[in-house]
């Protein structure tokens, strides 16, 4: 994980305010719901593959748990986890990381940025 402190630097150096490594800086995506987005990760299946606090059943094993994702500074330890990144990673994964085993999900624009917004409540 060299690429945190990296861009830990970058950010004192050119002092970005929506920085991605600061993972206590809140993330706001404007118009979404956290509620709406729990309904969402629950109808598409999030949970087959990821523990989701909030979600009792099931409680995948093949991915992290989501606990706590609020505060990590990447997304799968590779992209900044801000919030334009994380819904289009919600949506369709391989298309920012070849490599992830991440799939694509059947969700729309919309639905992804409440999922999001969900998501960021996890602190
Ligand atoms: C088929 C299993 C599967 C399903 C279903 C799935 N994921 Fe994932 N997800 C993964 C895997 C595997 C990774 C790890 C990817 C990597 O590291 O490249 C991942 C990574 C993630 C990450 C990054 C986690 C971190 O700690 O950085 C988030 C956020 C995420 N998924 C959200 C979701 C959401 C939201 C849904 C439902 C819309 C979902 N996933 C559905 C398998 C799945």
């Amino acid at each position: 994980m060299s690429a945190v402190p990296a861009m830990g630097l970058a950010c004192a150096v050119i002092g970005l305010a929506g920085c991605a490594d600061k993972a206590d800086q809140p993330r706001s995506l404007a118009g979404a719901d956290p509620a709406r987005g729990l309904v969402v990760i629950k109808r598409a299946g999030c949970a087959s593959c990821h523990a989701v606090p909030g979600v009792r059943w099931p409680a995948g094993a093949t991915a992290a748990s989501l606990d706590g994702f609020g505060d990590r500074p990447l997304i799968s330890g590779r992209l900044p986890n801000q919030p334009d990144t994380l819904v289009r990673f919600i949506r369709d994964a391989p298309s920012l990381d070849p490599q992830t085993a991440m799939p694509p999900m059947p969700v729309t624009e919309a639905e992804a940025r409440h999922v999001a917004a969900y998501l960021y409540t996890l602190r």
